[in-house]
């Protein structure tokens, strides 16, 4: 309503104004026609009496003259009408003005008009020269111009209620007009802005759209983006948040994840029951919390020995087993599948390549064949688990680089999160693997492509600049690839906090106990931790090679100081696995051998898998722990010894080829490659005060606590609900356009 009187005032105004300024030349336009007129009839009554006139004045007949005049003067327009003599004024007619005189009118040689003001009204006084007997003189015929100042305030009145007439009418058209576009403007963009809060695809209602401009979409893509940095940047991130964020954000969206490693592994064990595993896999740990908190659906290999008797006729089973809440779909493979694609392509292939641990890629092509004809089946699972044509679709890790490009292929309208758990390494190093344009392309099907870090990104910008023709956006941080955009983005992955595991952990005081005399260590020996699976890109070797350094060159930590390797061991079908696990056993021995003495073992090495809470106990036992990954994309067992520690204290020693320590800076960071140093680094572990300890441990548990799993999975699902809303308005526009010309 306000609109519509805003227009309507706008309208007047205008109106008003335009009035104003018309109405003066209007009026005088119309005085001037009518003071035209009236000297025309002087003119004429001139020449139809001037004859008469000259020959009654030749004859000096006065009585016939004034006789004349005053018939002429009986006409209601003519005021009065004399004979100028020089300054003389003959036969005057009753009417003429008593003031008048000869010298008042304007006296030329030929015809002139004058106006003059006599008896409180303008008189037109129009002179004509005579020539009498060789005498020259003036006819005068006096007219009263109240007459035309009538006729020009009526005209004034008339055009004035005309105007205005007309201005109350456009401007109650304007505001009609003005009000029904505003209408269709206004619930263009709110269905603009529902759609794009729903985040769901399908057609826009056409009948009410009409198309939006530029600016308005700028303005709203750009209130967006400011709104979303805020909350992305205030939000504390918990499942909770996690759950509203997506609640709010992409409602009723469809979330489907997919990862080669499955969350949960049913075994058939040796007593004939059926055992469940939870992997030692970072992927796992760190997506596990995030699915539960989300809920949908989690397509993974299903590579447990009583996997198959535990899912429902669609291959689907309701986890986690205690307190369902989302479904695995699980995936079959057979074991030529399982060796061409995951041990062959994607961890003898892309896991070395793209880790740069020393160790040699092999690339097969028979393996790279199987990696796509797997990469296919889990296509087929996902578009078969899709309920919907537009669902989010988290593809997960190196497993699947052509997975995003054939989902993409049969559900255009899906927005595909592939997150890339591994470091990207750099172009030249990228270069060597024959597939590396099938895997950019594959790649590039999806919507956004995460990683870690920032030089990751960087380094896969580079691989696409150099291997295939695309339009790179530096400043976007953006690939455009066969007409389609790509963002590229760093998440920095985490873990939950609070962690689970932390849940019914006894006092540090009472896990250093326990866990010294489980290992048969005296209760003050001073210990070093380091946990993960059994992988040459951990730096395991490296590690026990600094503990060597530590007691050749500080022997006092002889009989003092002891280190605990868990190693699971993992992927041992492959010779590099078994090899390293040889190795580590037999360097362990020997450095035990060089240092140790009778009851004391400064390498305690156990290679068995351990659950999450023998894991938390020891991280909690312990007086440091040693992360020396070679190359890593992250390193959740850093942030995990962090998690661990609420009493604050702890030194963490961490790799900086480590992408985790990027954000944990106050850890003692340390090259692997460097073994006197690494020895030195523990050193000043087990000599670093409480105090600097406890510094250090509170602002690395901030770091760990704020930029927590939820955050990680929070800010991709955040962009993919903005790209899908951006996305929406363009298409909104787009439809627009379309209609535009059939609207004209
Ligand atoms: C680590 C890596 C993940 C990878 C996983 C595979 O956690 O960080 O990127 O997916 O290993 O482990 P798996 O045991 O499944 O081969």
């Amino acid at each position: 309503m306000r609109i519509i009187f805003r227009f309507g005032g706008i309208a007047l105004l205008v109106a008003a104004i335009v009035i104003l300024a018309v109405l003066p030349f209007a009026t005088s336009f119309v005085e001037q026609w009518t003071r035209r007129d009236v000297e025309l009839r002087s003119q004429l009554v001139f020449n139809s009496a001037r004859d008469q006139v000259v020959s009654l004045l030749a004859r000096d007949d006065v009585g016939r003259l004034a006789g004349l005049f005053e018939r002429i003067a009986s006409d209601e327009r003519v005021l009065a009408i004399g004979y100028c003599d020089g300054e003389d004024l003959r036969s005057p007619t009753r009417n003429m003005p008593a003031s008048f005189t000869c010298a008042q009118a304007a006296r030329s040689d030929t015809q002139s008009f004058s106006t003059i003001a006599a008896e409180g009204r303008n008189i037109l006084v129009s002179s004509f020269p005579l020539t009498v007997a060789g005498r020259e003189g003036h006819l005068v015929v006096l007219h009263d111009l109240s007459y035309a100042d009538r006729r020009g305030g009526q005209a004034r009145n008339y055009l004035f209620l005309a105007l205005a007439g007309v201005a109350f009418g456009a401007a109650a058209l304007a505001a009609m007009i003005a009000a029904l576009i505003m209408r269709r403007w206004l619930a263009s963009i709110r269905q603009a802005l529902e759609n794009a809060r729903a985040g769901a695809a399908g057609q826009p209602e056409r009948e009410n759209m009409i198309p939006l401009g530029q600016e308005i979409r700028d303005v709203l893509q750009e209130l967006e983006a400011s709104r979303r940095t805020i909350d992305a940047a205030h939000t504390d991130w918990s499942p909770d948040t996690l759950r509203a964020a997506l609640a709010n954000e992409l409602s009723g969206s469809e979330v489907i994840v997919v990862s080669n490693r499955e969350p949960y592994i049913h075994n058939r064990a040796q007593n004939g029951g059926i055992v469940l595993q939870i992997p030692a896999s970072g992927l796992v740990s760190a997506l596990e919390p995030v699915v539960r908190a989300c809920g949908g659906t989690w397509v993974a290999h299903g590579s447990g020995t009583a996997d198959r008797e535990t899912v429902d006729a669609s291959d689907r089973v309701p986890v986690p087993p205690a307190h369902p809440s989302y479904t695995l779909r699980r995936v079959w493979l057979t074991d030529e599948e399982q060796d061409g694609y995951y041990y062959g392509a994607a961890n003898e292939g892309l896991w070395p390549l793209c880790h740069i641990a020393f160790v040699r890629p092999i690339f097969r092509e028979q393996d790279w064949q199987l990696y796509r004809a797997v990469n296919e089946k889990f296509a087929d699972a996902v578009v078969a688990e899709a309920k919907r044509e537009d669902p989010i679709i988290l593809v997960q890790d190196y497993h699947f680089a052509l997975l995003p490009r054939m989902i993409r292929n049969r559900l255009p309208q899906a927005t595909i999160v592939t997150f890339w758990h591994i470091p990207w390494p750099n172009a030249e190093t990228f270069g060597i693997c024959p597939w590396r344009e099938e895997i950019i392309d594959g790649l590039l099907g999806s919507s956004i492509l995460g990683f870690h870090t920032q030089a990751h990104c960087n380094n896969f910008m580079d691989a696409v600049d150099a291997y295939v023709e695309s339009r790179i956006d530096r400043e976007q941080d953006s690939v455009t690839f066969g007409g389609e955009e790509t963002l590229i983005r760093p998440y920095p992955i985490s873990i939950e906090w609070p962690p689970t595991a932390l849940e019914g952990q006894k006092p540090v005081e009472e896990c250093r106990r326990v866990v010294r005399e489980r290992l048969g260590l005296p209760l003050d020996m001073r210990i070093g931790v380091g946990i993960e699976r059994f992988d040459y890109t951990k730096g395991i070797l490296d590690r026990m090679q600094a503990i060597d350094a530590l007691l050749n060159e500080h022997p006092e930590w002889k009989g003092n100081f002891a280190f605990v390797q868990v190693a699971a061991p993992t992927r041992s079908k492959l010779a590099n696995y078994r090899q390293l696990q040889e190795e580590a056993e037999a360097l362990a021995r020997e450095i035990n051998e060089r240092h140790g003495s009778a009851g004391y073992e400064p390498i305690k090495l156990l290679i068995r898998h351990h659950e999450p809470d023998e894991v938390f106990e020891l991280f909690r036992s312990a007086d440091l722990c040693i992360v020396s990954s070679l190359h890593d994309g992250m390193n959740l067992v850093a942030k995990e010894f962090v998690a661990a520690r609420d009493d604050e204290e702890g030194v963490l020693i961490l790799s900086a080829f480590a992408g985790a320590s990027r954000e944990l800076s106050e850890a003692l960071i340390v090259n692997p490659y460097n073994a006197h140093a690494m020895g030195q680094a523990i050193n000043r572990a087990l000599t670093m005060s409480q105090n600097e300890q406890r510094e250090r441990m509170r602002l690395m548990r901030d770091q760990v606590k704020e930029r927590n799993v939820y955050r990680w999975a929070g800010q991709m699902l955040l962009s993919a609900s903005r790209l899908r809303k951006r996305q929406r308005i363009r298409r909104l526009i787009a439809s627009g356009r379309k209609r535009a010309p059939a609207n004209a």
